[in-house]
């Protein structure tokens, strides 16, 4: 099992997109999956129509529930956790001197037997007690890099955060960078992935996300690009992103 965190500190980069798409990609190549949705916006379950009811992530935190009680199936091969109606409340716990707050969501993934081929994590755009949960809980993340020109600025504060905590943990995670709405007709666009290449050679996912429309306009109807325009580029590109995943391709 691969258990993976999306995560960049940076909001708006794609990382729910990426989720979404990339947990439907994986699923058409039969594999199973468990996401969870650790954003209070809560915008996972959404994306696949699913309106967020009793059952959350949030009761992991707030009422130590277990993830068997609190996963749906939403599509095949795919189980979903949403984020919850609590999960803002969550952040304020670190003012509680609870113990092993950060290993909350590590130690209910261990306690029961579960046959997934990935966990895939969807982060908020901080780096409180959820990320940290997603953190100790994966031995993979994958950052989304969009290709504006505050990009670069917000990867280089992630991995200094990276660094620190590996050395806390005495572990390396295995870092998966991906290129997202690139417009490859875009000169920063171009410059971006070229320093991305140039600074994280074999860790940059080999496909590139392009801009495209319909993967900004398919959560509203509940969704995935594979349901809402499965011959768009952004259909595309995303089972190839899969597929990189799968075979460890990169630039
Ligand atoms: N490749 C893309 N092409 C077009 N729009 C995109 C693409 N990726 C993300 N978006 C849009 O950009 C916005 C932010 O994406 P989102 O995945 O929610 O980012 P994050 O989760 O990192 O905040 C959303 O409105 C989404 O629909
Ligand atoms: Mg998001």
């Amino acid at each position: 099992m691969r258990t993976i965190a999306v995560m960049n500190q940076k909001g708006g980069v794609g990382k729910t997109t990426t989720t979404l798409n990339l947990a439907h990609a994986l699923a058409k190549r039969d594999k199973r999956l468990l996401i969870i949705d650790l954003d209070p916006q809560a915008q996972l379950g959404l994306g696949f129509g699913y309106r967020d009811g009793e059952q959350g992530v949030d009761k992991v935190f707030l009422e130590s529930a277990l993830i068997s009680e609190l996963r749906v199936n939403v599509r095949k091969g795919i189980d979903m956790i949403s984020a919850g109606r609590s999960l803002a409340e969550v952040e304020s716990l670190k003012h509680s001197n609870q113990s092993r707050l950060g290993w909350r969501l590590h130690d209910a993934l261990k306690v029961e037997a579960m046959d997934y081929d990935f966990i895939l994590m969807d982060c908020p755009p901080s780096s409180g007690v959820l990320s940290m949960n997603a953190l100790f809980a994966a031995q993979e993340v994958i950052i989304p890099v969009s290709s504006d020109y505050l990009a670069l600025h917000g990867v280089s504060r992630m991995l200094s955060i990276f660094i620190r905590l590996e050395a806390a943990l005495k572990r390396k995670f295995t870092k998966h960078f991906v290129m997202t709405r690139y417009h490859s007709r875009r000169k920063l666009s171009k410059e971006v992935l070229l320093k991305l290449q140039e600074y994280f050679s074999g860790q940059l996912l080999a496909t590139s996300i392009h801009e495209c429309v319909a993967l900004a306009e398919s959560p509203s109807f509940g969704k995935t690009i594979f349901e809402y325009s499965a011959s768009s580029r952004g259909a595309e590109d995303y089972l190839l992103l899969a597929d990189d995943l799968l075979l460890g391709r990169t630039l």
